[in-house]
């Protein structure tokens, strides 16, 4: 294989059209006569003496369970032999209900067992006699107070509601609606993971595109192809803690660094937790937020808190119901069929932060808008785009140590640029990008790097009908920005960017690398991303020295 050839996973022409633009996704019975064994938690996180709730429905009467604490090192924390399950009836519209199983095993978090990631294995004997697994994972959350020295590490727990394929309807794909065809605009967390949000093998492809795409060349999507044929969901890539935000875990505690671990939910339900922490960083795949959620992050801020964020596709407003159980996003169909939107606070409306109707921008939290940025290195949107963050003020405190240019690519070797990345509105003068009147930045932000995006495919050479993206985002931000989604509306907002920004607010300050894929250059040990990575928790812990993981 040259590099200028997309790897080959075995799959015919209509196959590898069936895996970028096929609708395919777990559901019980899948896997028919070897059997199978799902489960859940009842929570997403939970606090030092909580009791764990397990929810298994298996073919299997017996199973194993094994848990360990997926960080810096793995640590086993738990093994039970012969506990009992059975199968359980699953609604149809499962994904958006819960699956209402009953619980099958419960046990309480130890007091002692480290705030982070807890990972669960079940085995049973598949009906030809064969093992049958399944992969789980919940979150320890710190208890309140003071935790000087310490990062508080926020799961992108919003974004994993969301792309979870298990029962069929997901925000992006479904089997609700009338047809069976449409995405759900609610979704429920009483459901497994789907097969790849938990564990994957190390050659899992990620989004961005790894290969120098030849001249002339249709868009393909090694990740779809990679996971119809082996058995993986269609979004394994786009979300879940094997992606993304384990990386950042596993690398922190490994440098040395103090990390507690949270879910968005403790945002919404439990803000004073940020009051114990100097540093609360924001990772990967980052999309979904309630209101609730930016007030925490924003008060926080404002008190004098310090806000990290290597993350991108700051997107959507999302509601919870039910305790957190199920989140609301209407999504494209918010101003019609939210009804926030028609008869209650339109504020609330679950659709694009960038909305009039909102009228609540992500800059004013994070510095920068989803709706400016978008897509890099995939389909048809700068498949040959940068791989890095193109730097425009390398004498920024945060590139302290890394020996950086004007001019250089900070994460072309680890690949830290795409797949959707945040943006603002832009001029550059003298060779420095400034933020636009227009753009919405918070006072004061400066940019440091700045990347080309793309929200529309588009080319002369290539046929439209081997687009997975098309030109529907740019359709959407062009009716969100401009008020109507003709050609000249499009073509003002179709050309996006992805940046780093710092500024400061209240007290406090904000560092945001707008990227989805700083992570996997954190996997991947790209050193000038792991020292400004270091550079930016450094000085927003203060003086406090490293402390050896737990
Ligand atoms: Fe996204």
């Amino acid at each position: 294989m040259s590099k200028n050839d997309f790897p080959d996973f075995g799959l015919t022409p209509e196959q590898r059209r069936e895996a970028v633009l096929g609708h395919y996704y777990e559901y019980p019975g899948m896997d028919g006569e070897r059997g199978e064994i799902w489960c859940y938690t009842d929570a997403y996180s939970y606090a030092p003496g909580a009791t764990v709730r397990l929810q298994v429905s298996s073919t299997a009467e017996r199973y194993r369970i094994e848990i360990v604490r997926d960080g810096g090192v793995e640590t086993p924390i738990l093994l039970r032999e012969n506990l009992f399950s059975r199968w359980h009836e699953t609604p149809d519209q499962c994904s958006v209900t819960g699956c209402g199983w009953e619980t099958s095993f419960e046990f309480p978090v130890d007091p002692d067992w480290p705030s982070g990631g807890y990972r669960l294995t079940l085995t049973a004997e598949g009906r030809d006699g064969r093992p049958i697994h399944c992969h789980h994972f919940f979150i320890v959350r710190p208890s309140l107070g003071r935790k000087p020295g310490r990062v508080l590490q926020v799961a992108a727990t919003g974004s994993w509601t969301a792309y979870n394929t298990w029962g069929g309807s997901n925000h992006y794909q479904g089997i609700t609606g009338p047809d069976r065809n449409q995405y759900a605009t609610t979704v429920s967390i009483e459901r497994p993971f789907c097969r790849g949000f938990v564990v994957l093998p190390p050659d899992a492809p990620r989004v961005p595109l790894e290969i120098h795409t030849p001249v002339a060349t249709a868009p393909r999507y090694p990740h779809m192809e990679w996971a119809y044929a082996n058995g993986y969901s269609k979004k394994y890539a786009s979300s879940g803690w094997a992606s993304y935000d384990s990386h950042f875990f596993r690398w922190a505690e490994r440098q040395g660094y103090g990390v507690d671990l949270v879910s968005q939910h403790e945002l919404h339900f439990t803000p004073e937790i940020l009051e114990g922490y100097d540093c609360v960083a924001f990772l990967g795949h980052d999309e979904y937020w309630t209101w609730e959620m930016r007030d925490a992050v924003d008060g926080y801020v404002e008190r004098g808190g310090s806000a990290a964020r290597f993350a991108g596709n700051f997107m959507w407003q999302t509601r919870l119901e039910d305790g957190g159980k199920r989140q609301v996003c209407y999504k494209y169909r918010a101003r019609a069929e939210d009804p926030v939107f028609q008869s209650g606070d339109p504020t609330r409306m679950s659709g694009s932060w960038e909305d009039e109707a909102i009228g609540r921008p992500g800059a004013l939290t994070f510095g920068l808008n989803a709706t400016s940025g978008l897509y890099v290195g995939w389909g048809g949107c700068a498949p040959r785009g940068a791989r890095g963050f193109p730097v425009y003020r390398p004498e920024h405190w945060a590139f302290v140590g890394t020996g950086i240019y004007y001019g250089d690519i900070l994460g072309s070797e680890g690949h830290a640029f795409g797949y959707e990345v945040d943006g603002l509105d832009y001029v550059i003068r003298g060779g420095l990008p400034e933020p636009t009147p227009e753009s919405g930045a918070p006072e004061g932000l400066q940019v440091l790097a700045l990347g080309m995006s793309s929200l529309k495919e588009e080319s002369a050479d290539i046929a439209a009908d081997d687009q997975f993206l098309s030109d529907a985002d740019a359709k959407f931000v062009a009716r969100t920005l401009v008020g109507d989604d003709g050609e000249a509306a499009v073509d003002r907002v179709k050309r996006g960017c992805g940046m780093i920004v710092n500024f400061t607010r209240g007290q406090g300050e904000v560092f945001h690398a707008g990227s989805c894929e700083w992570v996997a250059a954190l996997k991947r040990g790209d050193a000038m991303v792991e020292r400004v990575t270091a550079n930016v928790l450094d000085r927003y812990l203060g003086s406090f020295p490293r402390q050896a993981h737990p």
